[in-house]
């Protein structure tokens, strides 16, 4: 089950989002045998709630290797992390 950590939100027809509510435009670009690229107007938070990162970029790990969950540390690398 997920744990929410990494969630995000979308308008609907119900819940329209108010103008000042509206977000900028989010980029994710996956790299190869890499980090998830993330661009915007970013707020990471831990299981806790705890903001762990808040930003206009970050990479989060898809490899697993990474020793500072969820952002990649280059372990990747190291691991020779094929994705
Ligand atoms: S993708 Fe870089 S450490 Fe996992």
């Amino acid at each position: 089950m997920p744990s929410g950590a990494l969630s995000y939100e979308t308008a609907t027809a119900n819940h329209p989002k108010k103008e000042n509510e509206m977000s900028t435009t989010f980029e994710i670009n996956i790299l190869k045998n890499g980090p998830a690229i993330c661009k915007g107007s970013l707020i990471i938070k831990d299981a806790d709630g705890k903001i762990i990162l808040q930003g206009e970029k970050a990479a989060l790990c898809r490899c697993g290797a990474s020793e500072n969950q969820p952002l990649c540390d280059g372990a990747h690398a190291r691991i020779d992390f094929q994705g």
